[in-house]
C-alpha cells in the first residue's frame, strides 16, 4: 500500500467513511483513526500498529455535546469536560452500547476525547462518527509527534497521513475517571494533577499505575527506544560505562565525554516534553551504546514526563 501524505481533510473523510485508516494530528501525538463503531475499521488499527488485541482504544470526538451519545457523563466528569475539552485530557467513562466491545476490548468503559487540533477538529466536523485513535506507531515504540515519525513505523500500512504539523503538547493526554468520589488518574499526560485539583473538591489521586492495562496506558514496557536507555544520576551512569558512546538526555545540564541532548536548558518543562519523542527518536536512530536520563522535576507535566522516561528503561527480559 502507498502512504500518502497531505492537508486534504475530504480524502480523509473520504477513506474514513470507506472504513479505512488515517493517521491524524492532535496537540499531543499523532493518532492511528478509523471508524470507532465499526468493527471493521478498528479491526485494521490493531492489526496495523501490532497492537495487542485487549488494549483498549480512545474515541475522538468533535466537542462535549457528543459524549452523550457514547458514555455515561456523570457531575464531575462534565465539569472537567467542560474545562478542559477540547485539550489533551481523556475521561473513562461508562459506555453505551453503540460503542462495539472491539473498541474498548470488552471493557464497558469507555475513553474519551475532543482533541484540540483545527485540522482534527474540521475533520471530525466532517464526518458523523466518532474515530478510535491510538498513537499512530508501532506498538511498544515512541509515539509520533510529526508526519514523518508515523511514515518512519507505518509507511506502506495504511493509505493516509493527515500532515498538521509538530504536535504542539508532545506527549499523550492524561486519561482520568471519577470513581468512589475521586477523581482518579490513570494515565499522566497534558493536564496536571493541580489542574484537574481546580476544578472539584474531590480528591485526585494517581492510580497505582504498576499494575496492569486494567489501569489505562500502562504497559509496563511502552515509549521504548532500540537503545538500552537508563535512567538515575547521569554522572554516576556515565562513569559506571566507561569506553561507551554515550547519549544523554537531561533536563538542563550538559556533562563531559557524552553526546548532550538537553531539553530545556532555560528549565522549560513543558518545553522539555514538547521535545522528548523527537529526541529520543533522534537519539535511537545514532549510533549510541547506551542512553542516559535522569528525573525530571515533579511538578507540572513533569509526573507525565517521568512516566514515559521510567517505561522507556531498559527491561532486561
Ligand atoms: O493523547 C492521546 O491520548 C493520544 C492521541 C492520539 O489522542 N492517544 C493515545 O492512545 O495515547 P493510546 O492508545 O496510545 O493510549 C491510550 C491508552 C491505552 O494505554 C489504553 O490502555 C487506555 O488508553 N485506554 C483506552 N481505552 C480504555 C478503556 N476503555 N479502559 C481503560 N483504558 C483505556
Ligand atoms: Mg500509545
Amino acid at each position: 500500500m502507498n502512504t500518502e501524505q497531505g492537508t486534504d481533510i475530504s480524502k480523509a473523510a473520504a477513506l474514513l467513511t470507506a472504513d479505512e485508516l488515517v493517521a491524524i494530528p492532535t496537540e499531543t501525538v499523532y493518532g492511528l483513526a478509523g471508524n470507532a463503531l465499526h468493527e471493521a475499521a478498528v479491526c485494521k488499527i490493531y492489526a496495523a500498529k501490532n497492537r495487542p488485541a485487549f488494549n483498549p482504544l480512545i474515541l475522538h470526538i468533535s466537542g462535549i455535546d457528543q459524549l452523550s451519545k457514547y458514555a455515561m457523563v456523570d457531575p464531575i466528569s462534565a465539569l472537567l469536560a467542560a474545562q478542559f475539552m477540547p485539550g489533551p485530557l481523556t475521561l473513562l467513562l461508562p459506555k453505551k452500547n453503540i460503542v462495539p466491545d472491539i473498541t474498548t476490548a470488552g471493557s464497558n468503559k469507555v475513553a474519551i476525547r475532543v482533541p484540540k487540533h483545527p485540522l482534527c477538529l474540521e475533520l471530525l466536523h466532517s464526518i458523523d462518527f466518532p474515530l478510535a485513535a491510538p498513537s499512530a506507531n508501532i506498538s511498544g515504540y515512541i509515539s509520533p509527534t510529526t508526519a514523518a515519525h508515523v511514515v518512519a513505523g507505518l509507511n506502506g500500512r495504511i493509505p493516509y497521513i493527515l500532515d498538521g504539523g509538530t504536535a504542539a503538547v508532545g506527549l499523550e493526554s492524561t486519561i482520568c475517571e471519577v470513581l468512589h468520589q475521586k477523581i482518579i488518574v490513570h494515565r499522566t499526560g497534558g493536564i496536571s494533577a493541580d489542574e484537574l485539583q481546580q476544578v472539584s473538591s474531590l480528591e485526585v489521586v494517581l492510580a497505582n499505575n504498576q499494575k496492569t492495562v486494567e489501569t489505562a496506558g500502562q504497559l509496563k514496557s511502552h515509549y521504548a527506544p532500540n537503545t538500552p536507555l537508563y535512567r538515575g544520576d547521569i554522572s554516576d551512569l556515565i562513569a559506571c560505562n566507561p569506553g561507551k558512546n554515550i547519549a544523554c538526555i537531561s533536563f538542563q545540564k550538559t556533562y563531559e565525554g557524552v553526546e548532550n541532548f538537553v531539553l530545556s536548558p532555560s528549565g522549560n518543562l513543558a518545553e522539555a516534553a514538547n521535545l522528548l519523542f523527537a529526541t529520543l527518536r533522534m537519539v535511537d536512530a545514532g549510533n549510541f551504546d547506551l542512553i542516559c536520563t535522569e528525573l525530571f522535576p515533579n511538578k507540572g507535566i513533569g509526573p507525565a514526563i517521568n512516566d514515559r522516561l521510567g517505561r522507556a528503561q531498559f527491561l532486561h527480559k
